[in-house]
This record gives structure tokens, sequence and C-alpha cells, in this order.
């Protein structure tokens, strides 16, 4: 008999750890850091081909110190008292620019560690209308930390990550650092046919993130961009009867498996992972509008569904998500500036898609806010 065109193969290599998480389940490392894959001689000192790091000190470090679980705490809610007419935060040179018609936005002439009260109070309202604000020539990235997450805790008490590295000192600071000549990228495409990661930020605690702060250190000229979901949006797009059978559901969000990947790659665990129960759809504190909150990165199942039965229906609302370009926007990053977005009723992807090896290197500033909760369905 010919020889079959295809041939069987025996498999003589097992997947790694990794390659085994990241196959099991929906959660997906297409950003995983650890020590090991920092190139801190590079960072610091650069070659010919890459400069050194602008903010060193920002450099992450995994420091293996344990925190207990969170205790409940009553949420602050800025934007409850902010005038919407925003005299504040948009006084005297501010320019907004929509970046489409029904999120993102882009502002200039606003220095936001210089507002005051008010004008905090404003900027929690004015994000949580537009879920997601880039503001160009910030100077947060060259104010003392401590002052930065100062102006961060306005909002609510800054979120420990369980697994990330940070500056040294600075627990609460979350990094997102790519060195430069890193090939994880080049690597995660060897399994992966594209990098994004829909998720709103650690939905796994009781009292997720709010008002939520992300600056760029350093990046590459082009590439590197952030995806956004309008959720609020995303759900009034769904029928009356459908949204209607949503009413009532609850999801788990797990941090069990970014805690396992994180082990898996040789990294730390500084809290120890928890799972909780959140409704599928949340009601916005200040606006009162409703926002799917589910998401392919921390959501597990629907409870009270069978297995098959809240895949489906998670599948859908994941695919709805995605598939949603007229609810998303993509947000590129210039030296200077500060995304500021609403957790609660966004979710968003970062983008693996630059190939020269540039170092991508920002900051997150992460108050927590309430437990998500949903008001009674009106129709
Ligand atoms: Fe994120």
């Amino acid at each position: 008999m010919a020889p079959a065109l295809v041939e069987t193969t025996t498999l003589v290599e097992y997947p790694s750890d990794r390659q085994l998480l990241q196959e099991n389940g929906d959660h997906k490392e297409a950003f995983a850091q650890a020590a090991r894959s920092t190139n801190y001689e590079l960072e610091l000192k650069g070659d010919e081909k890459h400069a050194a790091a602008k903010y060193p000190h920002y450099l992450p470090y995994w420091d293996d110190t344990k925190y207990p679980p969170y205790e409940p705490f009553e949420a602050v809610e800025p934007g409850k008292d902010a005038d919407p007419a925003f005299p504040n935060l948009l006084a005297g040179d501010a320019n907004v620019q929509e970046l489409t018609g029904n999120i993102g936005a882009t502002v200039t002439g606003v220095q936001l560690s210089k507002l005051n009260k008010a004008g905090k109070d404003e900027l929690a309202l004015f994000v949580a209308q537009k879920k997601v604000v880039a503001f160009r020539n910030q100077d947060f990235a060259d104010l003392p930390i401590q002052e930065a997450l100062d102006f961060a805790e306005y909002y609510g008490p800054s979120h420990i990550h369980p697994a990330s590295g940070a500056p040294k000192g600075f627990p609460k600071i979350h990094l997102v650092h790519r060195s430069a000549a890193d090939t994880t990228a080049r690597d995660f495409f060897e399994h992966q046919t594209n990098s994004i990661t829909w998720h709103t930020d650690v939905s796994y605690e009781m009292q997720p993130p709010g008002t939520t702060f992300l600056y760029l250190l350093d990046g590459p000229t082009a590439g590197g961009d952030t995806l956004f979901a309008n959720q609020a949006e995303a759900y009034k797009r769904l029928s009356p009867e459908f949204q209607k059978r949503l009413h009532g559901l609850k999801a788990v969000h797990s941090g069990h498996e970014q805690a396992a990947s994180a082990l898996a790659r040789g990294s730390i665990v500084r809290r120890e992972p928890v799972s909780n129960e959140h409704p599928v759809v949340r009601t916005h504190p200040v606006t009162g509008e409703k926002a799917l909150y589910v998401n392919p990165q921390f959501t597990r199942r629907i409870v009270g569904f069978k297995k098959e039965e809240s895949d489906y229906l998670l599948k859908f609302l994941y695919d709805h998500i995605a598939l949603g370009a007229d609810f998303q926007a993509r947000v590129k990053w210039e030296a200077g500036t500060v995304i500021v977005w609403d957790n609660r009723v966004t979710s968003h992807s970062a983008i693996l898609d630059w190939k020269d090896g540039s170092r991508r290197h920002l900051a997150r500033l992460t108050p927590r806010a309430e437990r998500p909760f949903e008001t009674p369905f009106e129709g």
C-alpha cells in the first residue's frame, strides 16, 4: 500500500506545565512575566540596539512577601458628588476629542496630578461616562511613586496584585513590563493565533477595581495599543427578553488559574487565590447604567447552570463583546499618556503586535471599589 500523505506521529515531547495551563480553560497568558524573563542587565544598561530603561526605578521585582486575604470595606464613590458640567476637570485649555460614537476620549490641556478635590470627583464621573479616557502630556511617570499612589488612593484603597512584579518598595504598583529584546511574544505565537485577552482587571476579587489608571513609561514607537470595550453598550445591544433572562444570574470569577500560571512559570503568588460570585449584569453606582460583567480570563461558570448551559451562554456573551467593534476603542500610547478607565463598565485587552524587540513598560494604579451589585430589572 502506498504511504499516506499525512502520517500519524508519536509524540515524544510532552507539553510544558505552562502549555498545559494555557490549554486548560479560557485563562490565557499573553503577557506572562517573571523575574527570569526580565533582562535586568539590558534594562539597566542598554546595548547598541536598545536604550536603557527610561524609568529604572520602575523596573519589576518579584518580592515574595505574603499578604493576608482582603477584608470587606465601604467603598467611596467620588463621582457621586461631581458637577456634570466638569468645571474643574475641563477648565482653561482642556480639549476633549471623542474616539468613537460610544466609547473613549482623548484629553489634552489637563494635568491630572494638579486637580483639586472637585476636579478629582469630576474625573470619576467623566471616566464613568466615557468609559476610557487617554490624558496626554501627564507628569505621573516623573512624580515620586508615592505621590502617584496617593493620587489614585483618593478613589479607593490600592489593590496589591497577587502575581505581578512591582517597583522595589511599592507593592501597590502593578507593572506591565516586557524587556527590550524579549522573545516571549514570538514564542507565544508559536502556540496561539492572537494575543487578545478580553478581561476586566482582577474581577475575581470581592471588591474589584473601579476608576483605574495606567501610564506609559517606555514603549514601542508603533504597536502595543490597548483595546477597550463598552460593556454597558454591549448590554444595551441585547434584546429586552435576553436582558430579562440575564437578570439575577451570577457567575463565579476565579483567580486560581492566574495563580497557578504564575507558579508554573516560576513566579510568585503573594495572596491566596480567591473566587467570588458576581452578578452577570452589574449596575454602576453613579450613572445607574447596567453593564455586562463577565470575561473569559476570570469568569468560570454561571451559578446554577449545568456546565454545557453555562459554557453556551458565556460563549455567546464573550463572542458578542469580542465582535463588537462598534462598541470598542483602540487607544494609542504616547510618552506622557495616562489612560483612565472605569473597570466596572469596560473590558480591555493588550495587543502584542510589535516585533522589533522594543521594551514596553507601564505602571497601573488600581483603586478598589464597591462589591458588584445589580439593581432591579425595569425592562
Ligand atoms: Fe488588564
